[in-house]
């Protein structure tokens, strides 16, 4: 078991030791270590059973902090960072020497971002060293969006967690590459693109298998509970057709008829994405924790931040019915 606690003096403590933390963030819990030493780094990785070809973002306490680990910042990057940091945009520069190949999984790019926590930015504050720290669930399951979360599926492995409370956002940070000046997106997060094209205009989109960058959390299967979950346009339908048993449906505006499901989550009866955003993980780790034969998932709207929720209920998909 891990200590659960929001004091920072500790976190900070364990984190100078060389060990790893788990930390609030406005998306979802990271699992930290010093971002400038090997073995915490290597830790990070062994503890999430990740591997290592997958490179680590930086968290960073501030704007101001950026030019030690990166060479070159575009014009549009600086007005981004300015823009949405604190916040949930994560940028993919060239890194500078103090960044080891093992964050970067051996490229010449570190991906940064400045993570909007009031707990975590102050934790940043007091540490001498910037921080690595992918989402903090084991490789392939379901981000964790609480402290609870974290306990359940990482506290063996490690000695603390950070309490912050439930993550606000509640999806991972959008991730942006550059094309000389011009913004690619690697991965659709809580940033929705079009707050980025109003403040950069005309942005590009990563295809995948795009030599030269690897975006190893863009592989199809991520995100993904145990249980089988089938992502339809239409659950009632789809529900008649399976066999007998005990299903779960996780709709995102539409009570169904109860009849048929043995639970049922709407995550956001007024049709909120970002309301729908901040309850999805919670509520594939509720569903996955019921008994259930199968989760049957409907498309969000794919607007917005709904482009985001419906590619990880994509990724954490068996089946996808279009
Ligand atoms: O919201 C978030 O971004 C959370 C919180 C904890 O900050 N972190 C997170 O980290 O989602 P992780 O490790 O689960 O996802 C990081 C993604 C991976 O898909 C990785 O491939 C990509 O960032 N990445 C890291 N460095 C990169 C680089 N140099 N080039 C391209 N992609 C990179
Ligand atoms: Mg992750």
């Amino acid at each position: 078991m891990a200590q659960i606690s929001s004091d920072i003096t500790s976190a900070a403590e364990w984190l100078k030791n060389g060990d790893v933390v788990a930390i609030p963030t406005e998306t979802v819990y990271g699992l930290a270590g010093n971002a400038l030493d090997k073995a915490a780094i290597g830790r990070v990785f062994d503890v999430k059973k990740r591997p290592r070809q997958n490179p680590l973002i930086v968290h960073l306490a501030g704007i101001d902090r950026l030019e030690e680990f990166v060479t070159h910042i575009p014009n549009n990057a600086r007005l981004l960072a300015q823009h949405f940091w604190p916040g949930p945009l994560t940028m993919v520069l060239p890194k500078s020497d103090c960044i080891s190949m093992s964050v970067t999984a051996g490229q010449d790019t570190v991906a940064v971002r400045v993570p909007d926590h009031p707990l975590t930015l102050g934790l940043l504050a007091a540490l001498p060293f910037p921080l690595v720290a992918p989402s903090a669930n084991p490789y392939g399951y379901i981000s964790p969006t609480t402290a609870e979360h974290v306990e359940r599926q990482l506290g063996e492995h490690i000695p603390f967690i950070l309490d912050g409370g439930p993550c606000k956002k509640g999806i991972e940070s959008t991730i942006i590459g550059f094309n000389g000046e011009t913004p690619v997106i690697y991965r659709a997060g809580s940033l929705p693109v079009s707050a980025i094209e109003a403040v950069v205009g005309h942005v590009e989109h990563h295809k995948p298998g795009q030599k030269g960058v690897i975006t190893a959390g863009m592989s199809a299967s991520h995100y993904a509970p145990r249980t089988p979950l089938y992502l339809t346009q239409a659950a009632a339908t789809l529900r008649l057709s399976m066999p007998d048993g005990r299903y779960g449906l996780l709709s995102f505006r539409q009570q169904h008829d109860i009849s048929g499901w043995a639970q049922q989550i709407v995550l956001s009866p007024t049709g909120n994405l970002e309301e729908a955003g901040s309850r999805l993980y919670e509520s594939l780790h509720t569903l996955d924790e019921a008994g259930l034969d199968a989760i049957i998932a409907e498309f969000v709207p794919n607007t917005g931040l709904g482009e985001a929720l419906n590619d990880r209920l994509r990724r954490a998909a068996l089946h996808v019915l279009e």
